[in-house]
């Protein structure tokens, strides 16, 4: 078998067996194949797709590149979350440590920033300290001693996604529906998940636009868990503006601290609790989803989960001094509001555009292993539906260098649409699968 061939096949539409994804896979985790192979490969899949059946193969071959494992002896039902990626999407930052502190350990897996979305793990990296690669030793026993781990893919877990990951980044190759299947679904199989959430974005700061587009990615993510006899629902959620109030890595991590100390943006509360509701209904920790959101609440209001978001940052090497006097993570020097053009109501509050300017200013990759500033960010004023008036904040845009800035600025003067007319708030979630 050569990889070009595989490639070749690919690329003329069709269908690649279970030894040809295999192989694959196994040589670019080795390194045998080299990125610009596995980048071809990526941009025929990206064009020609991949059945549910290679897609089910794709996912397990990504699992098995690494450790797979199995955490019974911590956890009778272990529960995991994933989200598709969106912009402001904090989520697991506030939700890993509250379920886990309402009683269900959770040992995630997550990503980087990908194009326009922001990435757990590149957040957590502003912490001075925090280490995000961690040994399967060590996830154990972290999730046996804390009951809270966030990590990302490593060396020995679901090593392929971890490459395949920056690859599609910076190719052009990231919203398609069987990579995105595979990278997700691969990370919760290799951790060990008996129960998944899966947040499933849908809107123009999605990587899936469309409610029909999003109902097939989390339909086909359902089906591999249900297959391989998870337990999984996916949360169709809206991403036509960004989730609360803050876009880049430290503005967020002082989002997701706030939201933890019981303040923080009513509507990156309320999809915590969502989450996390599910969370613990499906981990059997509740009976039904609303006796979930009421622990979720108890727990979030008790302070429980803000110790134990601090267990986790402490564990894991973080400074628990930055995220305590969250004024300590890292600041931009050039802090600039733009305000209101004109008087009226808001009608749109595009999350892409939003993303983009945040590209713009460093907060996310255009090359592949590229630092990025984790100081540099937007906040969020206004929501859709919001009354504003001329010349009051819209955003404010921390940055490092007048020349990003002004790139950011002219993103989001695409990003805003004001009226005259009031219009409704954009719903939160749109529905869930099953
Ligand atoms: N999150 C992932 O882990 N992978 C993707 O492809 C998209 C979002």
């Amino acid at each position: 078998m050569r990889a070009v061939e595989i490639i070749e096949k690919k690329r003329d539409g069709d269908e690649l067996s279970p030894e040809e994804i295999r192989f694959f896979v196994e040589g670019f985790t080795r390194g045998e194949i080299p990125d610009y192979q596995a980048a071809a490969f990526l941009m025929a899949v990206y064009f020609r797709g991949m059945t549910p059946r290679e897609t089910a193969d794709l996912t397990l071959a990504m699992a098995y590149s690494g450790r797979v494992l199995d955490l019974h002896d911590i956890a009778p039902v272990v529960v995991d979350k994933h989200s598709t990626g969106g912009v402001g999407d904090k989520v697991s930052l506030v939700v890993v440590p509250l379920v886990a502190a309402a009683g269900l350990p959770v040992g995630k897996m997550s990503g980087r920033g990908l194009s326009f979305t922001g990435g757990t793990i590149d957040k957590l990296e502003s912490i001075r300290g925090f280490r995000v690669e961690l040994t399967v030793e060590e996830f154990r026993e972290q999730l046996r001693r804390v009951g809270a781990v966030l990590c990302g893919q490593s060396a020995d877990l679901a090593p392929a996604d971890g490459k395949f990951y920056a690859l599609r980044d910076v190719t052009g190759t990231v919203p398609s529906i069987p990579l995105i299947a595979a990278s997700i679904m691969s990370k919760k199989i290799a951790a060990g998940a008996d129960a998944i959430v899966l947040d499933v974005k849908v809107g123009n700061g999605a990587f899936m636009k469309t409610l029909e587009d999003a109902r097939a990615l989390a339909q086909r993510m359902v089906d591999i868990g249900s297959a391989l006899g998870r337990r999984v629902v996916a949360v169709i959620s809206d991403m036509n503006q960004p989730l609360g109030e803050a876009v880049g890595n430290a503005l967020e991590v002082k989002e997701a601290i706030a939201t933890l100390r019981s303040d923080g943006p009513r509507d990156f509360r309320e999809h915590c609790l969502t989450i996390a509701a599910y969370m613990l209904y499906l981990g059997g920790r509740a009976g039904s989803v609303a006796e979930g959101r009421r622990l979720a609440e108890e727990t979030l209001s008790s302070g429980a989960a803000w110790e134990k978001f601090r267990a986790l940052v402490a564990a894991q090497g973080g400074e628990v001094e930055q995220i305590e006097e969250p004024e300590r993570l890292p600041r931009a020097r050039l802090i600039r509001e733009i305000p209101a053009p004109a008087d009226g109501y808001i009608v749109e509050m595009r999350a892409y555009e939003v993303g983009m300017a945040a590209v713009a200013l460093g907060a996310g990759r255009t090359k592949k292993g590229e630092p990025i500033d984790p100081a540099v960010g937007i906040l969020v004023h206004r929501k859709v539906g919001d009354p504003v008036r001329r010349g009051e904040p819209l955003f404010t845009v921390h940055a490092n260098a007048e020349e990003r800035l002004a790139e950011a600025q002219a993103w989001l003067s695409r990003a805003v649409r004001i009226q005259e007319a009031p219009v409704p708030p954009l719903p939160h979630v749109y529905e869930t699968i099953p």
